[in-house]
């Protein structure tokens, strides 16, 4: 009977043991199964740079991720959620939820006038014609830094100050001269006055311009009148064809209706696209041209700036979007301008790899309105044709 019991007893103890073991191997089991994702500590990318998930993730044991969209949008600053889908290798999928910060640390650039001159007494708007951009789509605001006064005469530097919402400035010195006002010497006047030669009503002679037309090497019609050169119908503005320094008074109105419509279809894709530089006049082109050629050399601005009379800006026609910078084409604004503008009317301009054709380097910001037909046609199926080789034109100072 004793031992009876003593090998029941043995018997239990070695099923407990068995089953201890048992749990014991499962915990280890399901331990090296354990779910683990961890995030590097308070994740941050730059404004418009390309991010994705993965790059933001330390550790991915025993699951994988089932969100599809990997790319992360960059193209706003600031803090956002972002839900991860997770599978694990066992159990149900569950969503976790981490934050990245999307900061801006670029100062934003500024487009000025470098040198302004009045006469005393004759206030003028410094801030008029300076625009400045960032690599994000916050507000920049510009002030001017200094004294000056348009009462009394000489010569003031001052400074453009241009502040993101990030703190991100950027300071431009720019100067302004205050003439002195000419002094009206009385006279005593001659008793017979001469009969003027010229009737007081004449105005001020203007440049007059020949009617030339010619043929394009590829056969195009081509017009000079007024001094704005057309060919095929469509204007030409390059560093062979140039614009009269009157020419443009702002954006054309189906420029901007075209635009509009455009900008509406990116948005309804969650896209924000907006001109930061649209029409600029013969004097705004000198300023911004002299100051690069001041800056860079005049070989070298030649490259990425249009002389005065010959930038596309004054036309009307065109416009740079969101930022000037070559990274914008990597953002999803520059990617879908670049595969859609053209359903719109609109050209990239200043395609890579064709510096040899229109005298300019890439440009991914610089868009032209040429009319759904021409637009098209230049899109090539997303190999861009220049209008200098579709046309048949060189884009060469003379
Ligand atoms: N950046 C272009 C070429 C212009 O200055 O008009
Ligand atoms: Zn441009």
């Amino acid at each position: 009977m004793k031992r009876k019991q003593k090998r029941k007893n043995k018997g239990l103890t070695v099923f407990i043991f068995a089953v201890f073991l048992a749990c014991a191997v499962f915990t280890v089991y399901m331990e090296s199964k354990h779910v683990v994702i961890e995030f590097y500590e308070n994740p941050e990318v730059n404004v418009n740079e390309t991010a994705d998930n993965y790059q933001f993730i330390k550790t991915l044991k025993n699951c994988k991720i089932l969100t599809e969209k990997t790319e992360i949008d960059t193209s706003k600053v600031g803090k956002q959620s972002i839900d991860l889908e997770i599978k694990p290798s066992f159990g149900r999928k569950y969503v976790t939820v981490y934050y990245v910060s999307v900061v801006d640390r670029e100062s934003p650039k500024i487009l000025f006038t470098d040198f302004w001159e009045t006469t005393e007494g004759e206030e003028i708007d410094l801030l008029k014609g300076v625009s400045a951009t960032d690599n994000s789509n916050e507000e920049i605001t510009v002030t001017i830094e200094g004294d000056y006064d348009f009462k009394t005469p000489g010569e003031y530097t001052l400074k453009y100050v241009a502040c993101d919402s990030s703190s991100n400035k950027t300071e431009e010195e720019f100067t302004l001269k205050v003439k002195e006002k000419e002094k009206v010497v009385a006279t005593v006047a001659p008793v017979t006055q001469p009969t003027p030669t010229t009737p007081s009503t004449e105005k001020e002679p203007t440049t007059k311009y020949e009617t030339v037309t010619f043929t394009t090497s590829k056969g195009f019609s081509g017009i000079t009148r007024d001094g704005v050169t057309y060919i095929d119908g469509y204007l030409i503005a390059n560093k062979t064809y140039s614009l009269p320094s009157s020419y443009g008074n702002g954006i054309t109105g189906e420029t901007q209706k075209a635009f509009n419509t455009m900008a509406a279809a990116a948005k309804a894709e969650g896209l924000n696209i907006y001109i930061v530089s649209g029409f600029r006049s013969y004097d705004y082109q000198k300023g911004l041209y002299n100051r690069y050629a001041n800056r860079d050399g005049k070989a070298a601005a030649d490259t990425y700036s249009a002389r005065p009379g010959h930038s596309e800006h004054q036309s009307g026609l065109s416009m740079d979007v969101n930022s000037v910078s070559n990274s914008f084409a990597k953002t999803p604004e520059g990617k879908w301008l670049a595969a859609n503008c053209y359903k719109y009317g609109f050209i990239l301009r200043y395609p890579e790899g064709k510096t040899n054709e229109t005298g300019y380097i890439y440009e991914p910001w610089h868009f032209r309105y040429v009319g759904t037909d021409l637009a098209e046609k230049l899109y090539n199926g997303g190999d861009w044709i220049t209008m200098e080789s579709y046309f048949g034109i060189t884009s060469e100072y003379k």
